[in-house]
């Protein structure tokens, strides 16, 4: 068997800057390929530019690379998705296609793609949401994940690609910050906490959403990615819970840290895309097939998140 090669594309994002060095404490630094659009002031190493539409571009990295599998990470996130619809849609569904195809030519190791609650909508049942249920999501963001998820499905029924998948809900965490998302809230309001004091949330204070600490989310990923090819009985994306709260939950939590700490409401047009997603959801596939099992809760969460942003901030 080829040594494995891993190429994570969106590596500058929110997630892919934590799931790279994580995989890199694995496997080995250069075992590791970072690829983004963009190199931000943190360079990860080795590293090559790739913009996810160029697919040719992608096929000389994965042939020169020797790449066995894919983390493919780089999409636009809700909010951020709905000033660009079309655009949107090509990088996320695209660009999916562009990696699905390569993984099938080349008979790679295994592929992992990130849905997300967001392919959820207003006929899903909105708490403790099975796996398997009415998804009409309202975002386009949510429009190609969910219509990923049928991709993946399908490559694997029809190919037999190893593709794996989690519905991630709103990650937070201190290393890195999201961008253009409907829970972005969660993390800002930790920065806020400790820069001035106080936050303006953009989402109204009894918005109940499903949230999870980025460490559960990188274990999620890196304990479906070595999960036995027999136990992943879902190939379209598992549910994948950890805690749900409100603002105002988050805010009193963060208060019996920061007791001056205050809260403001302003909600814009994310309250309408939140709106439409769970509240909370039943991730029993993921427990019962590979063990899944979230470590943080909003309390210890908050705990660490305050504890590390007060080293960095
Ligand atoms: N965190 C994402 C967003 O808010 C959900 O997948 O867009």
């Amino acid at each position: 068997m080829a040594q494995t090669k891993i190429l994570i594309t969106g590596a500058n994002g929110q997630i892919g800057r934590v799931l790279t060095e994580e995989l890199r404490k694995i496997y080995g630094t250069e075992s590791i390929l970072a690829t983004d659009i963009t190199k931000l002031p943190i360079t990860v190493e080795p590293f090559e530019f790739l913009d996810i539409l160029n697919a040719q571009r992608l096929k000389e990295i994965v042939h020169d690379h020797n790449v066995t599998q894919i983390y493919h990470l780089a999409a636009i996130l809700s909010a951020n998705g709905e000033w660009n619809p079309i655009k949107t849609w090509n990088i996320n569904l695209n660009g999916l296609l562009s990696i699905l195809e390569i993984a099938r030519e080349r008979e790679m190791d295994k592929i992992f793609f990130p849905s997300t609650i967001a392919v959820f909508g207003n006929t899903t049942p909105r708490i403790n949401t099975p796996q398997d249920v009415p998804l009409l999501p309202t975002t386009v963001y949510g429009m190609s994940k969910c219509t990923g998820e049928l991709w993946c499905n399908y490559y694997h029924q029809r190919y037999g690609v190893d593709v794996r998948s989690l519905r991630y809900p709103g990650i937070i965490g201190w290393q890195s910050l999201p961008a253009g998302g409907t829970t972005d809230y969660a993390v800002e309001i930790f920065h806020a906490a400790l820069k001035s004091g106080h936050y303006e949330c953009f989402l109204a204070e009894n918005t109940r959403l499903p949230m999870m600490y980025m460490n559960d989310a990188i274990k999620a990923t890196i304990d479906l990615m070595n999960a036995s090819k027999e136990s992943i009985a879902i190939r379209s994306s598992y549910n994948l819970a950890a805690m749900s709260f409100t603002p105002a939950e988050i805010a009193s939590e963060i208060r019996k840290h920061i007791p001056n700490f205050t809260i403001t409401y302003k909600p814009d047009f994310r309250q309408g895309i939140a709106s439409s997603w769970s509240e909370s959801i039943d991730d029993s596939k993921a427990r019962q097939d590979w063990n899944w099992k979230p470590s943080y809760d909003l309390a210890s969460m908050t705990a660490d998140m305050l504890l590390h942003l007060k080293e960095t901030i």
